[in-house]
């Protein structure tokens, strides 16, 4: 079975985080990789085609810059629209997370600049991955997204293309 990186990211062209990953997952064999926004730039998701792409993948991997402590809107929209309520069809499948943050991960602790760790940030998603049946994977995390050196960038996309394969 494939596995679906969906990047939702509304600024692709001023990304550097993002789209290294993104290239990154692209390497690998069997992965189809979607730039969201580029695909709905109108938020009018094709719920049928969504369905029968998630439902093909064994491994379902959202991709995003945090905004506000949360996904930039059209992955809201895309989980909104395209999950099931009666949860059954995604059942048995893989999430996965990449998310990059601006904030270093010494601050995303309940004691730190952040007051929270990312696994509290990212709950809703293991919450949903949990009511859907789905598993949820360990999130590959990208911290001080704009300040990273080339070579701890490249370092974070190589692990990701190795979760992928
Ligand atoms: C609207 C907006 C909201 C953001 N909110 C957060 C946030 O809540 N926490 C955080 O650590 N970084 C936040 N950031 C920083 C982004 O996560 C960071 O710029 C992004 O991950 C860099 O990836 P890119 O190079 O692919 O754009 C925010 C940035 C923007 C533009």
């Amino acid at each position: 079975m494939a596995t679906s990186v969906m990047v939702f990211h509304p600024h692709m062209e001023h990304s550097r985080a993002n789209r290294a990953l993104m290239d990154a997952a692209a390497q690998v064999p069997g992965t189809v990789v979607r730039d969201m926004y580029a695909q709905y730039p109108d938020f009018r998701i094709d719920v049928a085609r969504e369905r029968a792409i998630a439902a093909d993948a064994d491994l379902i991997v959202f991709q995003f810059p945090l905004y506000w402590y949360s996904a930039p809107a059209l992955l809201k929209e895309w989980e909104d629209a395209v999950f099931e309520v009666d949860g059954s069809s995604l059942e048995g499948r893989r999430m996965l997370l990449a998310v990059t943050a601006g904030g270093k991960l010494e601050d995303y602790a309940e004691d730190g600049k952040q007051g929270a760790t990312m696994a509290q940030v990212l709950q809703p998603y293991r919450m949903t991955a949990n009511y859907l049946g789905m598993r949820f994977e360990e999130p590959l995390l990208l911290h001080h997204a704009h300040r990273i050196a080339d070579d701890d960038l490249a370092a974070v996309a190589g692990r990701y293309a190795d979760l992928l394969r």
